[in-house]
């Protein structure tokens, strides 16, 4: 009999393609996956998921524990709008921390062998990068706040009721079945849509922040490491690239690989100015080889963008906060915004 894994956020970027990598490579485990479709897309889901689209808040969850027993769980369900964190704070810590409080729960409940949560390079904060695993976390916004008091309810789940756990900080990783639909998030992304409907490409301030961006087919293998290796156990892991690029680097390639496309400069958001993450731990515990360039990455997820339905930009239709947000963000000014 098969044993069964379950990932949450299964309809997103990281859910879809680990069950994609799961089902590829290890042909004895059943993927249990749970996603809200607030941030993902059904078709993202191979067929062979046993879906539930359910919100890991729910009280179903503990069903859905119950019922598949899983050996391990991926956590990656989470909205990760960074920038937008601060104005809609309630919804983060509700999406972001008390789902992962009720995940961690069931865990515990029924024993799993290993609990892999993706927290972000968002705890690190405005350090002095590289980042390494022992960096004080310092996070400036709700959504890195939310990740920081995940990964600390994680370790004492870990201390009180023994829970096994692998933490993984991955960073702007992007690819096939990425959500290139949000206004709020994945920079790469929001870029491509952009240039196929016509509109100028958007940087944020000057465009000199730094970032590194990772290959998602780069990070799969070492995602199921992170669960299934000893050597893995209760560490925590930055998982991606470690070559940096500025954003209007990054723009420039990317306008390289499309062939076209016009830059607008917008207001400088709240942000990290560099942020890039030191890589040897996911060496030497995960076997992460980086192998994609970022040029290479873009040219693999430009063919898929222009084969997506033209999917209507993600919008929300209010914040919980409107002051001090931007005017690109304002929602009288939405219908101005270049997306
Ligand atoms: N992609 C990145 O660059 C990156 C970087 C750092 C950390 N992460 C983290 O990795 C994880 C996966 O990221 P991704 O890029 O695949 O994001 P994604 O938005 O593509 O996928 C997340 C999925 O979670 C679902 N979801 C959100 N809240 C939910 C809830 N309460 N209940 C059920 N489903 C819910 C969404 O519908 C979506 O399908 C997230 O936790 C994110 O914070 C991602």
């Amino acid at each position: 009999m098969k044993e069964s894994v379950v990932i949450t956020g299964v309809a997103g970027l990281l859910g879809s393609r680990l069950a994609d990598w799961i089902l590829l490579n290890q042909p004895n485990y059943e993927v249990i996956g749970i996603d809200n479709l607030s941030g993902g897309f059904k078709d993202n889901i191979d067929g062979r998921v046993r879906f539930y689209a359910i919100d890991c808040a729910s009280n179903d969850i503990q069903d859905i524990f119950e019922t598949h027993n899983p050996k391990y769980v991926f956590h990656f369900a989470a909205y990760a709008a960074e920038g937008l964190s601060p104005f809609i704070r309630k919804y983060n810590y509700q999406n972001n921390l008390v789902a992962t409080a009720n995940i961690v729960n069931e865990c515990i409940r029924i024993d799993v062998k290993r609990l892999v949560f993706t927290s972000s390079m968002a705890v690190y904060g405005n350090g002095t990068p590289p980042f390494d695993e022992s960096h004080q976390p310092a996070p400036i916004d709700p959504y890195g706040i939310a990740k920081y008091a995940c990964e600390m309810d994680i370790q004492v789940a870990g201390e009180q009721h023994n829970l096994d756990w692998c933490i993984i900080r991955p960073h702007n990783v992007y690819g096939i079945k990425q959500n290139i639909w949000d206004t709020y998030r994945n920079v790469l992304g929001i870029w491509m849509h952009q240039y196929l409907n016509d509109k100028p490409l958007s940087i944020f301030g000057d465009g000199s922040q730094k970032r590194a961006f990772s290959f998602i087919d780069d990070i799969l293998e070492p995602l199921w490491n992170s669960a299934t290796f000893e050597s893995a156990s209760r560490q925590i892991i930055n998982l991606g690239s470690a070559t940096e690029y500025s954003i209007l680097e990054a723009n420039e390639i990317l306008k390289e690989v499309m062939g076209g496309g016009n830059t607008a400069f917008l207001e400088q958001r709240h942000e990290v100015n560099k942020a890039h993450p030191t890589w040897t731990k996911s060496l030497e515990i995960l076997q992460f080889n980086d192998k994609t360039d970022l040029r290479t990455g873009l040219l693999t997820m430009w063919e898929w963008a222009q084969q997506q339905p033209n999917r209507e930009r993600f919008v929300w239709s209010e914040y919980e906060l409107e002051k001090g947000i931007y005017d690109f963000w304002k929602t009288s000014e939405k219908a101005k915004v270049d997306g």
